[in-house]
C-alpha cells in the first residue's frame, strides 16, 4: 500500500527539518513548504492525507492557508501548530472552520502521532465518500450497489449518515435484495475500514456451537474444546460484527448478545473473565421483525437495541427500474470474470426481465445474466440464453401468478383473476379494486353477480 503522505509547513528551516524527520520515522511520506503559498503549490502534486502547519508565515499564513486547504482538499485534514499568541484563535479554528487539531509548541511528539493517525484514517474515509458520491452522480453506483431509483439512492444516503458514527444498524428485506452488501458498504465508509469486518450467519451455525463461535471458549471448556478460542466480537474488535440472520438465533442466546451489546464486555466459556470488547454491530434478517417478535424468535429488547437505524431494502419488483442497469453492470462484470464476450442486455431481454417478478431478487437477476453471459457467444445477450425456466412460470411465484386453462371466456378468466386477487389481499376489497384498478363498487355489484348464478 501506499504510504500516508503528510505535508509540513513552517517558515523555519529547523522547525521543518526536525518535525520532517520525526514523521519519516512514524512510516510517513512528508515534503514540506515553508509558506502557506508554497504549500498550496505542492498539495496540487504531492495530495497530502495530511497538513502540519504552523500559524504565523508570511505571505499566506496557518488560517488563510487552512481556508483554502478546506475549499479545495476537503478531505485533506489540516493540524495547526501555535504560539502562545494564538490559542485562541487555534481553538476557533478547530471549532469553526473544520481544522482537525492543534497543538502548542513546544510539540507533545507522542500526541502528534496519534492525532497524525486519526487525521490521516478520517481523510481516507472523507476520499472515499467523495469518490463514491462522485460515482453516485455519474452512473447510480454507490461502493458494490448498483441502482438509481429514488429508493436507493434514498438508502445511499442513509448509509453515508450512518457509516461515520459507531450505532447498530439493522438491515431488513427479502432474500437476495442486497443486505450483506449493504452491511459491507457502511464497513468500508467507516471509520474503522482498516479493522475488521467479521460475519456471522446465525442460521448457518448449529445451535450448541453458536455460544462458542460468537463469545470464545477457553481450552477445555467443552467435550470438544482442546484449545483455547476467541468469539466473533474479539476477532471484530475495533472493527464492525454482522450478525446475519439474526431472526434465527436461539432466544436464550439473543439475552447473552444483549448483555454484551450493553455492557461492551465478553466473558469466553469457561473463563471467569470479562474481557473488553468494541465492536459495531450491524444485523440483518429477512424476516420482518416485528412479526418474529410476536412469534416469540427474536427478543423485543434485542430488536430495540440492534435497531437503532432502519435500512429497508426494497425487492426488485418495486424498483424495476434499476434493471436495465443492474442487468448491464452485471453482464460486464460476470463477463470480465469468466473471460466471455457479452457486454450489452437486448431491448426483448430487458422486457422479458420487465414483467418478471424476481422473487430472488438481485440473486436470481445475478444467477440469469450469469448463465446468459457464459452460454452468449456474441456482444449482446438475447432471449434466448436466458435460462428455460424464466419464461415457464415456475420462477414466479405461486401466489403471484394464475394458471387459466385454454380454452377459457373471458368472463370466466375475469372471475378467476377477481377471486385470485381476493385471496391475495385477504379478502380485503378495497386493496383487491386498487390493485385491478376498478372502482370498489364494481367489484361489489361482479361478487354479487358471482352470487346470485351460484344460487341459480
Ligand atoms: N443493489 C445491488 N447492486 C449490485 N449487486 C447487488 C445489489 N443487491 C444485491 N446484489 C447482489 O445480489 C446478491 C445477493 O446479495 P446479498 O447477499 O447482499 O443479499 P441478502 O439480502 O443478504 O440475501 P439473503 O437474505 O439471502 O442472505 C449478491 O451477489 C450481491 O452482490
Ligand atoms: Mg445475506
Amino acid at each position: 500500500m501506499d504510504k500516508a503522505r503528510v505535508l509540513i509547513v513552517d517558515d523555519e528551516q529547523a522547525a521543518r527539518v526536525g518535525l520532517s524527520e520525526i514523521i519519516s520515522a512514524w512510516g510517513y511520506e512528508t515534503q514540506s513548504a515553508s509558506d502557506g503559498v508554497e504549500a498550496l503549490e505542492i498539495a496540487n502534486e504531492f495530495h497530502p492525507g495530511a497538513v502540519i502547519t504552523d500559524v504565523f508565515m508570511p505571505r499566506l499564513d496557518g488560517f488563510g492557508l487552512l481556508a483554502r486547504l478546506r475549499e479545495e482538499y476537503p478531505e485533506t485534514a489540516v493540524v495547526l501548530l501555535t504560539g502562545q499568541g494564538s490559542i485562541e484563535d487555534a481553538v476557533r479554528a478547530v471549532i469553526e472552520e473544520g481544522a482537525f487539531y492543534y497543538f502548542e509548541k513546544p510539540i507533545n511528539t507522542r500526541q502528534l502521532n496519534v492525532v497524525l493517525q486519526r487525521a490521516i484514517e478520517r481523510a481516507a474515509t472523507q476520499l472515499e465518500n467523495t469518490r463514491l458520491r462522485r460515482q453516485l452522480g455519474e452512473y447510480g453506483v454507490f461502493g458494490r450497489l448498483v441502482g438509481n431509483s429514488h429508493a436507493m439512492r434514498q438508502i445511499y444516503t442513509t448509509i453515508e449518515q450512518v457509516a461515520t458514527s459507531a450505532v447498530s444498524v439493522l438491515i431488513t428485506g427479502e432474500s437476495g435484495t442486497g443486505k450483506e452488501v449493504v452491511a459491507n458498504t457502511i464497513h468500508q465508509l467507516s471509520p474503522r475500514v482498516s479493522r475488521p469486518f467479521v460475519a456471522i450467519n446465525c442460521s448457518a451455525i448449529p445451535e450448541s456451537l453458536m455460544e462458542s463461535e460468537l463469545f470464545g471458549h477457553e481450552r477445555g471448556a467443552f467435550t470438544g474444546a482442546i484449545a483455547r478460542r476467541e468469539g466473533c466480537f474479539e476477532l471484530a474488535n475495533t472493527g464492525t460484527l454482522f450478525l446475519d440472520e439474526i431472526a434465527e438465533m436461539p432466544v436464550m442466546l439473543q439475552a447473552k448478545l444483549l448483555r454484551v451489546l450493553e455492557d461492551r464486555k465478553v466473558r469466553r466459556l469457561g473463563s471467569s473473565k470479562e474481557v473488553p470488547v468494541d465492536v459495531r454491530v450491524l444485523a440483518a434478517t429477512n424476516k420482518d421483525p416485528h412479526e418474529a417478535v410476536r412469534r416469540g424468535e427474536l427478543r423485543e429488547d434485542l430488536l430495540y437495541r440492534l435497531n437503532v437505524i432502519h435500512i429497508k431494502m426494497p425487492p426488485l419488483r418495486e424498483r424495476r427500474e434499476d434493471i436495465p442497469l443492474l442487468a448491464e453492470f452485471m453482464a460486464k462484470e460476470l463477463s470480465d470474470r469468466h473471460g466471455r464476450p457479452a457486454r450489452m442486455v437486448s431491448p426483448e431481454v430487458l422486457e422479458a426481465f420487465s414483467r418478471h417478478q424476481w422473487p430472488g431478487n438481485v440473486r436470481e437477476l445475478r444467477n440469469v445474466i450469469e448463465h446468459a453471459v457464459v452460454v452468449c457467444e456474441s456482444q449482446r445477450i438475447e432471449k434466448q440464453h436466458l435460462p428455460p425456466a424464466m419464461f415457464d412460470g415456475s420462477s414466479m411465484r405461486n401466489e403471484d401468478s394464475i394458471n387459466l386453462p385454454i380454452p377459457i371466456s373471458l368472463d370466466e378468466a375475469e372471475r378467476q383473476l377477481i377471486l385470485k386477487t381476493l385471496i391475495k389481499t385477504n379478502n380485503n376489497k378495497t386493496r383487491a379494486a386498487d390493485l385491478l384498478q376498478i372502482s370498489l363498487k364494481t367489484l361489489h355489484n361482479k361478487l354479487k353477480a358471482y352470487r346470485e348464478e351460484n344460487e341459480d
